[in-house]
């Protein structure tokens, strides 16, 4: 859980120092203010990455030359800080006086999910989003998914450069052992978490959409073949597309409700309820294995939402042990939320209010 929370030159924000509630804490700003910015900030310290750009320089006050994001982290071994830098074109990330290589001691050390205006792309758009969303569960369940999966991605580049440069059926072969390899250990974890997910899924989605959603899983390639024979039947597609269009990176999760698919018949203020769900199913999931809770931001949870559907998600958000991170427009926006503490934001200036 984060404990302080120092900012600097990210976005509106050119310095802010906040102390945060182990439970939860309110951001209320006017539009414009830097709410998002505040919770983009602590998505970064956690991920390495934003959640509206992947354009790094914009996350850089203007006029200034550089970025950081420190935390005090409380873990169960103790405290630690992390702290991620952006200059010159490079990022820096730090964990308990140390650098790190990748993001994921520190996305060990501080679990972050983010449910915003946005979160209905999560069901609307293509399968990226959602195994995503997926893989950050497996993740954090079985440690090594994240080395395999990185090989599996190491072997798909050289497979596709293979494809791209019009190599001979016996070079683009010599990648494929690698991905088989990988893809039989990814799907079996994948597989194993969404059959954990499921009972949560079902039970979240019944709270917020009156009945349970079913959470299907698609592993990537047909069921009935092995990835080696499904990468030799593709072989010409490929050749033709120049990369490769089975295996695991092409991994989806489904929703169901009753007999259809749900992304063909629900509206937008389903959509984000059908999103929420998975997410909140995924941090209960989460509280229940060794680990860290999450901290999960909320940004404006009352949007695209009418009143009866804004209190059963809050019923649920108040049922799924996080640490929350809340922001609204109005104190009325903050209401039903477990809030130890306010913080009012203005032209990227935060005040505790007392
Ligand atoms: N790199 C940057 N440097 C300076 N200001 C920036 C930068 N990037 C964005 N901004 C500004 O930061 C301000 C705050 O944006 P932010 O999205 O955090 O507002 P918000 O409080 O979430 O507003 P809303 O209620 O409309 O969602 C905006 O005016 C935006 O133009
Ligand atoms: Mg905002």
């Amino acid at each position: 859980m984060l404990t302080t929370l120092e900012i600097e030159n990210f976005r509106c924000i050119e310095a802010a120092r906040l102390e945060l509630d182990l439970q939860g804490t309110g951001i209320l700003g006017a539009n414009a203010s830097g709410k998002t910015s505040l919770l983009e900030a602590i998505y970064f310290l956690g991920l390495g990455r934003s959640f509206r750009t992947t354009v790094r320089e914009k996350l850089v006050r203007e006029g200034a030359e550089y970025f950081r994001v420190v935390g005090r982290i409380r873990t169960q071994r103790g405290d630690v800080t992390a702290g991620i830098e952006y200059r010159d074109g490079t990022t820096r990330a730090r964990l308990a006086g140390q650098d790190v290589a990748g993001m994921s001691e520190v996305a060990e050390a501080l679990p972050i999910q983010i449910i915003d205006p946005g979160v209905h792309r999560l069901v609307e758009e293509g399968s990226a989003r959602r195994r995503r969303l997926l893989d950050w569960g497996v993740f954090h369940v079985e440690h090594d998914f994240l080395g395999v999966w990185r090989r599996y991605q190491r072997g798909l580049k050289q497979r596709n450069a293979a494809l791209r440069a019009g190599a001979e059926a016996r070079l683009v072969g010599v990648w494929e052992q690698e991905l088989v390899d990988c893809a039989g250990r990814l799907d079996e974890a994948r597989r194993r978490y969404v059959e954990r997910l499921r009972p949560y899924f079902e039970e979240v989605t019944r709270a917020l959409l009156g009945a349970p959603a079913n959470l299907g899983y698609q592993r990537g390639w047909a069921g009935d073949e092995s990835l080696a024979e499904a990468l030799e039947r593709v072989r010409a597609r490929d050749d033709k597309l120049r990369t490769t269009t089975v295996g695991p990176h092409r991994a989806d999760l489904t929703f169901r409700l009753g007999s259809s698919l749900a992304r063909d018949r629900v509206s937008r203020g389903q959509q984000k309820m059908l999103a929420a769900a998975l997410i909140l199913a995924q941090i209960q999931v989460r509280a229940t294995l060794p680990g860290e809770p999450t901290c999960l931001l909320l940004d404006d949870p009352a949007a695209e939402l009418d009143g009866e559907n804004l209190g059963k998600l809050l019923g649920v958000i108040r049922q799924t042990p996080a640490q929350l991170v809340v922001t609204s427009v109005s104190e009325a926006g903050l209401r039903g939320i477990p809030i130890g503490r306010v913080f009012h934001v203005e032209q990227g200036r935060f005040r505790a209010v007392e």
